[in-house]
């Protein structure tokens, strides 16, 4: 899910997910009390900081992007690398010395950090007044008022139904163009190094009227673009019986079948030839032939796909429990540019240095960038993580210097990769979607081509939300540049 953090094109390194977001948006709706919410690691979290928003701002609580106003404090925090908890405990220590003159400021550790460490965190971290895990955020309003009246808790409980289907997220730090639906939580896949299944729980699929009656009312808002969010998407799946307990409303029985991913694609696609699709994040083991064919099938299904490799190697694969081989990996690859063609945007995660992993294994995984030509990457070493299958199986036997070599090579060649990828749209005419300020420029705004490369384009007589057809004039290893062809073409 990392792929979906904005502003940066080509992560390296750790900092995927030490990108830190606070809530910059100040609601200020009159209510009594105020929230602080800073949040960690991938966009399923991000989303969720959402939730928790909309949660509290039913219980009284406004957002402010200054933690000195706010009464509550929460980090929704991270457990995927040692580094990404490390980040938090930084700023737990942070808000220690805030504290000592403000102690009756609640602070709350919500996330994946507080599902793996549970009650040891209030032992640990003295100041810590609630822990709440990922499935537990109905409970948040509770447990900060008993923290109020002194009593410290832990709500770590894991479900297998909840999906938070009828809480309309409060959308933080939006640009009002583009947002995330998640789409399903938990994992049942069991990656070794992974420490996903045990922070989310067990994967479930939200009902797809609430899906869709979040895209559409996006839509209404505004909204231009929503990426569909899941750990592994293509293993969507909702059925009326197995669902039933989750639903929202039993009346709503015109959905008598099964819904796979490629279903529930094409039913946000159809909402709007004006409403753009992502998803994130796509498994080589269950990404179909009939996803790629939907996604052919609407111009307003984005033609990128994140499918994250890990390691060029089979019985490193294997060591890693992805399920799926080198062999196989490369097929998919091939059905994709198949169906989708060569433009269609693919990216990648890569850890280096996994228990074991040789010379040559690594370079199997250089080998393997240089056949599918990734347009980008997120790429990290291996971290161990207590409890996971790997941590528990293998040595971390790879010493760090050696990591942060190969991990270097690998950024390497993405960095050579990504410039040849970007250098081939130079020429090309394309619809992107404006959705930002440029970083470096007052009078340049930033958007999407379809692919998810980032173009640069002259701001003069655009807006946020507007689709504009460019011409790609240049490019860089990590952007585009485009000149404005025609300002909101016909799409339909
Ligand atoms: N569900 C997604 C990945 C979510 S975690 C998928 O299956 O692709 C995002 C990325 O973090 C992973 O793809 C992996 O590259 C990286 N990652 C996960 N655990 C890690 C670990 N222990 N050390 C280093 N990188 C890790
Ligand atoms: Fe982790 Fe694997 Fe699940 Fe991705 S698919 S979240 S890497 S266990
Ligand atoms: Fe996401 Fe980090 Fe949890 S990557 S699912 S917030 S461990």
């Amino acid at each position: 899910m990392n792929e979906l953090i904005k502003d940066i094109d080509i992560i390296t390194g750790e900092e995927a997910h030490a990108v830190d977001y606070k809530t910059t948006v100040e609601e200020n709706t009159g209510k009594a009390k105020k929230i602080y919410i800073e949040s960690y690691g991938c966009q399923m979290n991000f989303s969720d900081s959402e939730i928790v928003a909309s949660i509290m701002k039913e219980n009284g609580y406004d957002t402010t992007s200054d933690f000195q106003q706010a009464d509550v404090v929460f980090l929704n925090t991270c457990s995927i690398r040692e580094k990404a908890e490390q980040t938090v405990r930084n700023r737990l220590n942070h808000f220690n010395a805030v504290k000592k003159h403000k102690p009756e400021m609640t602070i709350g550790i919500l996330g994946c950090m507080a599902e793996r460490l549970k009650d040891k965190l209030l032992e640990e971290e003295k100041i810590v007044d609630v822990v709440v895990g990922p499935d537990a955020y109905r409970d948040l309003p509770n447990l900060v008022n008993a923290a109020e009246d002194g009593q410290k808790g832990v709500n770590t409980f894991l479900s297998r139904e909840e999906t938070y289907a009828d809480i309309a997220p409060v959308r933080l730090n939006s640009n009002g163009v583009t947002a995330f639906i998640s789409i399903m939580r938990g994992c049942d896949n069991m990656c070794s190094f992974c420490v996903v299944p045990f922070t989310r729980g067990r994967e479930r699929s939200r009902d797809p009227h609430s899906i869709i009656a979040e895209a559409q009312d996006l839509f209404s808002r505004g909204f231009k673009e929503v990426t569909l969010l899941g750990q592994n998407v293509d293993s969507y799946k909702w059925s009326p019986e197995e669902n039933n307990k989750a639903r929202l409303n039993k009346k709503e029985e015109e959905v008598s079948q099964v819904v796979n991913f490629a279903n529930l694609l094409e039913m946000v696609a159809q909402i709007s030839p004006l409403l753009r699709v992502r998803f994130s994040t796509s498994h080589p083991k269950d990404i179909t032939d009939e996803v790629l064919y939907t996604m052919k099938k609407y111009d307003n299904i984005c033609k990128y796909i994140h499918l994250p490799v890990q390691s060029g190697n089979s019985r490193v694969l294997e060591l890693m429990n992805r399920t799926y081989d080198r062999e196989w990996y490369l097929n998919r690859v091939k059905a994709i540019r198949e169906i989708l063609g060569e433009e269609c945007g693919i990216s990648s995660d890569m850890i280096a240095g996994f228990c074991t992993e040789t010379e040559e294994e690594h370079q199997d995984t250089l080998s393997i960038m240089d056949i599918v030509q990734y347009d980008f990457s997120y790429m990290f070493f291996y971290s161990e993580r207590p409890g996971t299958l790997a941590a528990k199986k293998y040595a971390d036997d790879i010493p760090l210097d050696v990591k942060k070599r190969r991990l270097a090579e690998i950024i390497e060649k993405q960095n050579k990769l990504s410039y040849e990828r970007n250098k081939l749209d130079v020429g090309q005419e394309q619809i992107i979607l404006i959705e930002g300020t440029s970083k470096k420029s007052q009078v340049e705004l930033k958007g999407r081509n379809s692919a998810n490369k980032v173009v640069i384009v002259p701001a003069a007589g655009l807006k946020l939300g507007d689709y504009v057809k460019v011409k790609i004039t240049d490019c860089s290893p990590a952007t585009l540049f485009g000149e404005v062809l025609e300002i909101n073409p016909a799409l339909a």
